[in-house]
């Protein structure tokens, strides 16, 4: 049987990595590869949602009608897009590994090998997710990602609380077949008021299908 649980909501899910440009040929980067985000869009526009997906440079694709692709490549590009489509959202889930940090200058040109070491000077980015956490109305939802390594769910607990969300995923480096790259991914959904689902290794698609599901239980009765 298939589930319309989403059906007119709107969707925002950022995904995938940002690249920060340090010259015309290089930039700073990660391994998201976007599967997760990219999972997360393909099950809620198959639950009837309309998807915005904002997503940074990656070699994935898809193709469902009710989802909407937006390509960016830096942070900045990628919270423009999100805090001009957040208010006309009712869900935003934050699935992108956007960078924390970008070069202070981006120079013109390729830069020369020199003899000397070279110094890049970095600023913080934006955080998105702060930012929509604080535009957030109580009819919106805003779940958050946290990759962690270390104290994992102490972090994200705080993460969750800074940033104003209301629900956070979980994924830890220090799990076998968690986070960046691969199909598979172990997560902890913990929820604003303190509840706590852990779940076991699974597919990205799998672990897509269990956050819509812990969405749709929690937020979308009755709507
Ligand atoms: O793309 P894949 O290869 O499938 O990998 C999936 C994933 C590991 C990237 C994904 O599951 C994940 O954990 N995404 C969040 C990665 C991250 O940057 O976590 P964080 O703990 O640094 O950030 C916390 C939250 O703030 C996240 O929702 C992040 O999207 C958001 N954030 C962070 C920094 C920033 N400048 N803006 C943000 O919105």
């Amino acid at each position: 049987e298939r589930q319309e649980d989403f059906k007119g909501k709107k969707v925002l899910i950022t995904a995938g990595p940002t690249y920060e440009k340090i010259d015309p040929v290089r930039f700073i980067g990660n391994y998201s590869s976007g599967k997760m985000g990219i999972a997360l869009a393909e099950e809620l526009a198959g639950r009837g949602a309309e998807v915005l997906l904002v997503c940074g440079p990656v070699n994935q694709k898809t193709s469902h009608p009710a989802i909407h692709w937006v390509d960016v490549e830096s942070a900045s590009q990628m919270c423009e897009v999100a805090v001009k489509e957040f208010p006309g959202c009712d869900l935003a889930i934050l699935s992108a590994a956007v960078a924390d940090f970008t070069p202070k200058e981006k120079a013109n040109c390729k830069i020369k090998r020199e003899k000397e070491d070279l110094l890049l000077e970095l600023m913080p980015t934006q955080d998105i997710a702060a930012e929509l956490g604080q535009m957030k109305k109580d009819s919106q939802l805003l779940v958050g990602f946290a990759l962690e390594t270390n104290d994992e769910e102490s972090n994200a607990c705080s993460k969750m609380q800074r940033k104003n969300l209301d629900m956070i995923v979980l994924n830890s480096l220090n799990d076998k077949g968690a986070g960046f790259g691969g199909d598979t991914n172990k997560v902890t959904i913990m929820h604003r008021e303190g509840e706590k689902n852990v779940y076991e290794l699974k597919t990205k698609v799998e672990v897509a299908k269990d956050i819509a599901d812990q969405i749709a239980a929690r937020y979308l009765m009755g709507s």
